[in-house]
């Protein structure tokens, strides 16, 4: 390239750079000069062609067009270019033993029932019986009674409760950590199932080769007082998918033992499955604390 492209290039960068310097809030000016830069560094380093800008805007705009109040594409294009695991990364920094942050998702609704410690999230949803077990407790180890514990997860077939186009609410649930800081409930074996890739979204990963497919994993939300707010998942050990999460969601210690029972193996709390095979798993939560 000539020098005296490279000159025009550059002053136009450092033109738009300049334009937002007289923005008032000192963070939104932060945030624009950095856009500007790392934008028009992409597009001279790859040298983008008209065509290809063209593109990217029609792109765009039919991610646009089919976001609704139901379906956020756009959050799934951060999800797939990694950038939503990126900003949870950023902002829940390694705490000591504290459980690992991962992605939120789409798929969480306030209101979920309220479930007696031992109770059943499933609702119906199909899928193979799992029991849930562990404990939550502070950085310094103590158990943190009366804890919310938000928890959430797709059936069998791959779909959560807000995708059956009916108004079930199954696979959902919460509750409270016991006076120890204990919690069980039984939800159904998590499996694999795909984001969805009806979309823009799922037209760039076939495009790129990639998979829609998140590995098998069951969301939680736990908060207490005074204590930093965990969103994370577990995910299943053996389960293929764990080094292609198309999200990217999967963290090493998230992994977890869900030990597959055979028939008739006696539960921890005496329910009568029948001649189902069923599956048990515990995950020991830490929370750090909250900042400030
Ligand atoms: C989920 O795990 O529910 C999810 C996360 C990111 C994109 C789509 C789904
Ligand atoms: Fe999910």
């Amino acid at each position: 390239m000539s020098t005296e492209q490279e000159i025009r290039e550059s002053q136009l960068v450092d033109r738009v750079v300049a334009s937002f310097a007289g923005t008032p809030d000192p963070r939104l000016r932060e945030l624009m000069q950095a856009l500007t830069r790392h934008l028009h560094a992409f597009v001279r380093e790859v040298r983008l062609t008209e065509a290809e800008w063209q593109q990217a805007i029609a792109f765009l705009t039919a991610t646009g067009h089919i976001t609704d109040d139901r379906r956020q594409e756009f959050i799934l294009l951060s999800d797939v270019l990694g950038a939503s695991m990126q900003t949870v990364t950023v902002n829940n920094q390694a705490y000591g033993d504290a459980t690992e942050a991962t992605v939120f998702g789409p798929f969480f609704v306030q209101g979920s029932p309220e479930i007696p410690l031992g109770g059943d999230i499933s609702g119906g949803a199909a899928g193979q019986p799992c029991w849930v077990e562990g404990t939550v407790t502070d950085a310094a180890g103590k158990p943190v009674p009366h804890a919310r514990i938000e928890v959430w997860e797709a059936d069998d077939d791959g779909f959560y409760d807000v995708q059956y186009g009916d108004d079930r609410v199954a696979a959902r649930g919460h509750l409270h950590t016991d006076t120890d800081g204990s919690y069980r409930f039984w939800a159904i074996t998590p499996t694999p199932y795909p984001i969805p890739h009806d979309g823009p979204v799922g037209r760039l990963l076939a495009a790129t080769g990639r998979s829609p497919m998140r590995a098998s994993h069951l969301h939680f939300l736990v908060e207490a007082p005074g204590l930093r707010t965990l969103v994370t998942h577990i995910f299943v050990r053996g389960d293929d998918l764990l080094d292609s999460d198309s999200v990217f969601g999967v963290r090493d210690s998230l992994v977890k033992d869900f030990e597959p029972q055979a028939p008739s193996t006696p539960t921890p709390d005496g329910r009568d499955l029948g001649d189902q095979p069923w599956s048990r798993v515990r995950f020991d939560i830490v929370l750090a604390p909250a900042a400030g």
